[in-house]
């Protein structure tokens, strides 16, 4: 598997591994995800598995704060660790762009989402009451992002 950093160019293939795995009211269609590529501080990592797309996270930072905006991973390559891999590549991204935070918003009901989360060492921040279409509350996570050299500085 590899991970590898895309711009606006790849939405399209984004705005497909994003439909497969969110609800219709909540896709993102190819050209949001592309004008948001173009934004300064915007990232997206896609993870291929032979050159077959399985799939992304896109996020952003700014100002020493970073967000995920989505995440997503093809359904037949759940629970192999990719989520947990994209996420790694995100932190390090933000981390040389500067971050010292992450936030995230995961909807209450998102099984796999809040332990992922909660694995890399995500507390909840906050509530957005009835975020979702679905009338669905959605938990503020904060992460530390930490910088892969910290350890190295100790
Ligand atoms: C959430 C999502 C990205 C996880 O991707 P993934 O590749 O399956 O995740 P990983 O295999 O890296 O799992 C990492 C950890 O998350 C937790 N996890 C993942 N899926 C889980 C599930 N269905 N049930 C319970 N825990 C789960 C586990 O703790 C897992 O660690 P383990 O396998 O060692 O037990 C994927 O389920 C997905 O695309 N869902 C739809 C879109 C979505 O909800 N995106 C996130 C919303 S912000």
């Amino acid at each position: 598997m590899t991970i590898r950093r895309v711009g606006a160019e790849a939405a399209p293939l984004l705005a497909l591994l994003h439909a497969e795995a969110f609800p219709p009211a909540q896709r993102w269609g190819a050209e949001a995800i592309g004008l948001l590529l173009d934004l300064p501080g915007h990232v997206a990592l896609l993870a291929a598995n032979d050159d077959a797309p399985v799939g992304f996270v896109m996020g952003r930072a700014a100002a020493g704060e970073a967000e995920v905006l989505t995440l997503a991973v093809r359904p037949e390559a759940r629970r192999g660790g990719l989520g947990r891999a994209l996420m790694g590549a995100l932190l390090a991204e933000v981390s040389g762009l500067g971050a010292t935070e992450l936030f995230l918003e995961v909807a209450e009901s998102n099984v796999a989402g809040r332990a992922l989360y909660a694995g890399l060492g995500a507390v909840e921040a906050g509530r957005r009451r009835r975020y979702y279409p679905d009338g669905g509350d959605a938990l503020v996570l904060r992460l530390p992002v930490i910088r892969p050299d910290a350890e190295a500085d100790a």
